[in-house]
């Protein structure tokens, strides 16, 4: 197969926290200004989305993109936990009716690791009774939306913390993670911080899924009749040795969440590279092969092996809601994008509903506890001017998008590195 189905749909994401500016109601803005902090830098302006998606979501579409995958934020839309801002939701209203103006979807999703800094305070998820929150809050945002949402996922990647488990390459302190807890819950007034990164990993991971099943019908109960779903981060996990973990991490990291997605509308695979597993857990990467600036070796055959995993195990359509590459090299980006998409054709081939692509993202932004400085965007911003340069690699994807195939597939080597 070499061309990509009529219906396709083609996109870029962003989350708001990343690129709106000034989320000053979140947790994790506390947790970039309490010390120790566990962030490189503070989030700030960001790209400064809030006040300039009109223009973003023009240029989204000018490049020939029909779909706009971005973030609802629950900590501007309920300030105070029961204060709801219609102003705040009138703006996701306005956000969401630029895209129809531009002829673009728009997939919303309604947790992107960001939680209000009261919810944390509460507890955040690894008390049970607060599920209920956040159940709320999506009742009262797809209420207020829901004619305007084209598709919709409760959370982002809520398997991370357990993946984070696994990750070898991760090189900070506990006694750091700890007095950075400490710290935000004294900022916030109160014993205990419970934000999505710092708590158990079992405990949220059973709280998250009950929320999300709880969630879709809440989300499902407003106007409009739209898919929802989940999105889920998966990594190529390839097995070194006999007694690799390979499947013991798969079982643990991936697998409770994809079941939770096969009694959902969809689910979102979001995939970067792949993960050598040894007997110890995650060896990190191979010596020689190319990194990324995330340290994350350069694998975009990994979205095929990921997507034929998650296929087999949720029998439901399967959006690509997050994949890329963050490097400052866009030549390596476009690479990246032909090599990948080489494999969604492979899973088309192959019979795997895979209903569109939607690149990591847009903009150049805050790559959450690293900063500013990995660059995943299409286009760059200047942070201090907001300007925006389109990449090459933003015309390369564009053209795919328009055309619905890859010009130039073939002829170039394969493999991984
Ligand atoms: C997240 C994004 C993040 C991206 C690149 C995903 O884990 O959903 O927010 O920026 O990966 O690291």
């Amino acid at each position: 197969m070499s061309v990509f189905p009529p219906e396709f749909l083609w996109g870029a994401a962003t989350a708001a926290h990343q690129v709106e500016g000034n989320n000053v109601n979140s947790d994790l803005w506390v947790l970039e200004h309490v010390q120790p902090t566990l962030f490189a830098e503070p989030s700030l302006d960001a790209c400064d989305h809030y006040h300039r998606f009109r223009e973003d979501i023009r240029m989204l579409a000018d490049l020939g993109l029909n779909t706009y995958r971005f973030s609802i934020e629950w900590s501007r839309i309920e300030p105070e936990r029961h204060h709801f801002s219609l102003a705040e939701l009138d703006h996701y209203r306005r956000m969401l009716a630029a895209c129809h103006e531009n002829g673009v979807t728009p997939m919303v999703t309604l947790y992107h690791f960001s939680s209000p800094r009261w919810f944390a305070a509460a507890g955040g998820w690894e008390k049970a009774a607060n599920a209920d929150l956040f159940v709320r809050y999506c009742e009262r945002a797809a209420r207020h939306l829901g004619d305007l949402i084209g598709m919709a996922s409760t959370f982002n990647e809520p398997n991370l913390p357990m993946q984070l488990r696994w990750i070898s390459n991760v090189d900070i302190p506990a006694t750091t993670v700890l007095r950075t807890g400490r710290q935000a819950a004294k900022a916030v007034g109160s014993g205990s911080f419970g934000c999505f990164f710092l708590g158990d990993a079992h405990k949220l991971q059973d709280a998250m899924i009950a929320a999300h099943h709880r969630a879709r019908a809440a989300i499902k109960s407003g106007p409009g009749d739209y898919p929802v779903g989940v999105n889920i981060s998966l990594q190529d996990e390839q097995a070194v040795g006999p007694k690799s973990k390979r499947d013991k991490k798969c079982a643990e990291v991936y697998d409770p969440w994809l079941a939770a997605a096969a009694q959902s509308d969809f689910l979102g695979v979001q995939t970067y590279t792949r993960c050598r597993v040894g007997k110890g857990g995650d060896l990190g990467p191979e010596p020689g092969i190319e990194l990324t600036q995330m340290g994350y070796e350069f694998w975009p055959e990994a979205l095929e092996t990921c997507l034929r995993y998650a296929a087999e195990r949720a029998s439901v359509p399967i959006y690509v809601t997050e994949n890329g590459v963050s490097t400052e090299d866009d030549t390596r980006r476009i690479e990246y994008i032909r090599r990948a998409l080489a494999g969604v054709l492979n899973c088309l081939a192959s019979g795997i509903d895979v209903r569109g692509y939607i690149h990591w993202s847009l903009l150049d932004n805050f790559e959450w506890i690293m900063g500013y400085r990995p660059k995943f965007g299409l286009v760059g911003v200047n942070h201090q001017t907001q300007e925006r340069t389109i990449k090459p690699s933003a015309y390369y994807l564009g053209e795919i998008a328009r055309g619905n195939w890859i010009p130039d597939s073939g002829g170039r080597s394969e493999g991984g590195g």
